[in-house]
C-alpha cells in the first residue's frame, strides 16, 4: 500500500478509460490513485469494456463504475443529471488510456457516450494520456486533434516509444503508472500549489571522491530524503532543479543535474542559484577528498596497506552565503546536519556559521532515521527560536513539512 499523497488526498478524480490494450495499466492506475487518498470515479467507454470488465475497476476503487449515459442513481444523483454531476464535481478529469477515437470526439466536441458528455460538462483540468499504434498517433488527423485540445487548455502526456500488440514498434505506448502519476502531480501542482512559479534548487544523495579510476571515498546517503523534497516542491508547483549523484527515479518535471564529487555539487549549485527562491541542501557532501586521485588503478601488494592523505573540499553552503550576501540569491537557504552525537549543539553551530534560514538536524545514529531508511526523525532549527522536534515520520512527510516551511520563508522574504 502506498502512502497518501497530500496533493491528491481527498480530491475527486474522474478517470476516463477508453478502448486500448493499455486498459490493464489503467486498472493499476485506478488502484494507485485510490491509495493516494483520492476519490476515483471511473468512466469506461464501450470499447474499454471489451478489454477489462467494470468489476475490476469497481474492486480497486471501491466505487461504482460508470459505463452508460443513461445509468444513474448509484452516486445518489437523479438519472438525467448523473453525467453533469460527474463532470462538475470533479477536481480533475484524467483520460488514460485515451484512444484516437476519443481524442477525435473531444476535439470535435461530440457527445455520444458518457465519457464525451462528461468531458463537455466538466470545467476542471482535463489531462489526456493518448495510447494507440504509433502510426495512428503520428497521423496528421490525430496530431491536429492533439493540437486543438492543447490550445483549448488540455494537458497531454506524450506516449512513449515501444512495442505494440501488433508487433510493430513506435511512439504510442501509455507510460508506466508511476510516470502517469508523476505527470498528474506535476500538472496539478502547477495549477494548485503554494509555490507555483517559484524556483527551488534541491541537492540529494552522497558524493564520490575518486581514489583512482575504480575506487572512491563516499558515504551512506541514498538520496531518498532529497528526492522526497524535490517531489514535495513539485507538488507545491515549484520549478525544481535537482542536483544529485544518486540514481533513483527522478520525479517527473524536475530539471536533473547529475553530479559525482563535492566539486561538481559546488559548480552545479553556483550555476543554479541565480534567481532561485530557495536552496535546500539535503546532500551529504564530502568534507574530505583524496589529495591526489591516481590516473591508473592502484595495484595491491600482499604485505603493504595503502595510506591516503585527505584534503578538505570546498564548503558549498559557505560559498553560497558569500554569493547570497553579494547578489541576494538564493532568497532562502536551508541546510541539513547529520550528527552522530551532540545533535543540537552541533546543529546550532551549523545554523549560524552557514548563515541558514532553517536547519534540519538528523540524528543518524538512530536505526529508523537518517541514511537509506524510509523514515526520518528531525529537529527544525531557526535563528533565534527554540528548536522544533518532529516525531518519527516518513521521508515524504518530512519533505512536506520542509517545503511548507520554505513556502512560509519565501512569503516572509516577499514581505520584507
Ligand atoms: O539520502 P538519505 O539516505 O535519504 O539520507 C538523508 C540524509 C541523512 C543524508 C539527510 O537527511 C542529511 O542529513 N543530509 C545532510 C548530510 C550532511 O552532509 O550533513 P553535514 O552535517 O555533514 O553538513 C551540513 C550541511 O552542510 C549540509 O546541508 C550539507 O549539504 C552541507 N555541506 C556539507 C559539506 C560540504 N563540503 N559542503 C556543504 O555545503
Amino acid at each position: 500500500m502506498s502512502e497518501p499523497i497530500r496533493l491528491l488526498a481527498g480530491k475527486r478524480i474522474v478517470l476516463g478509460v477508453t478502448g486500448s490494450i493499455a486498459v490493464y495499466k489503467a486498472a493499476d492506475l485506478a488502484s494507485k490513485l485510490t491509495q493516494t487518498g483520492a476519490r476515483v470515479d471511473v468512466v469506461m467507454t464501450e470499447s474499454a469494456q471489451r478489454f477489462v470488465t467494470p468489476l475490476t475497476f469497481q474492486a480497486v476503487t471501491g466505487r461504482p463504475v460508470y459505463t452508460d449515459l443513461w445509468q444513474g442513481g448509484s452516486a445518489g444523483l437523479p438519472t438525467h443529471i448523473a453525467h453533469v454531476g460527474l463532470g462538475e464535481g470533479a477536481d480533475v478529469l484524467f483520460i488514460a488510456p485515451c484512444s484516437a477515437n476519443t481524442l477525435a470526439k473531444l476535439a470535435q466536441g461530440l457527445a455520444d457516450d458518457l465519457l464525451s458528455v462528461t468531458a463537455l460538462a466538466a470545467r476542471c483540468p482535463l489531462i489526456l494520456a493518448p495510447a494507440m499504434d504509433g502510426s495512428m498517433y503520428e497521423h496528421p488527423a490525430t496530431q491536429a486533434n492533439v493540437q486543438t485540445l492543447l490550445q483549448r487548455g488540455a494537458a497531454v502526456i506524450e506516449p512513449v516509444w515501444g512495442r505494440f500488440a501488433s508487433g510493430l514498434e513506435g511512439r504510442g505506448r501509455l507510460p508506466e503508472v508511476p510516470a502517469l502519476i508523476g505527470h498528474l502531480r506535476h500538472l496539478l501542482g502547477m495549477r494548485w500549489g503554494a509555490l507555483a512559479g517559484r524556483r527551488i534548487v534541491v541537492t540529494a544523495g552522497g558524493t564520490r571522491e575518486a581514489i583512482d579510476p575504480v575506487r572512491y571515498v563516499g558515504n551512506h546517503s541514498s538520496g531518498k530524503q532529497g528526492y522526497a523534497i524535490a517531489q514535495a516542491a513539485l507538488d507545491a508547483g515549484a520549478q525544481v532543479t535537482l542536483i544529485s549523484s544518486a540514481h533513483l527515479l527522478a520525479p517527473v518535471g524536475v530539471r536533473f543535474i547529475q553530479v559525482e564529487s563535492a566539486a561538481d555539487v559546488l559548480e552545479a549549485v553556483l550555476a543554479s542559484i541565480p534567481q532561485a527562491d530557495a536552496l535546500i541542501m539535503a546532500a551529504a557532501v564530502a568534507d574530505f577528498r583524496p589529495q591526489q586521485a591516481a590516473d591508473r588503478k592502484i595495484k595491491k601488494s600482499d604485505d603493504e596497506g595503502l595510506t591516503l592523505t585527505l584534503g578538505r573540499t570546498a564548503d558549498v553552503l559557505l560559498r553560497v552565503a558569500e554569493v547570497r550576501a553579494a547578489s541576494g540569491w538564493p532568497r532562502v537557504v536551508v541546510g541539513f546536519a547529520a550528527e552522530s552525537h551532540d545533535l543540537l549543539a552541533n546543529a546550532q553551530a551549523k545554523l549560524s556559521t552557514k548563515r541558514l534560514d532553517l536547519l534540519v538536524a538528523n540524528d543518524v545514529s538512530a536505526p529508523d532515521a537518517g541514511f537509506a531508511v524510509d523514515t526520518n526523525r528531525v529537529v527544525l532549527l531557526r535563528p533565534a527560536q527554540a528548536p522544533e522536534a518532529l516525531p518519527l515520520l516518513s521521508k515524504q512527510a518530512v519533505a512536506e513539512r520542509i517545503v511548507d516551511e520554505v513556502a512560509r520563508l519565501i512569503r516572509a522574504a516577499d514581505d520584507a
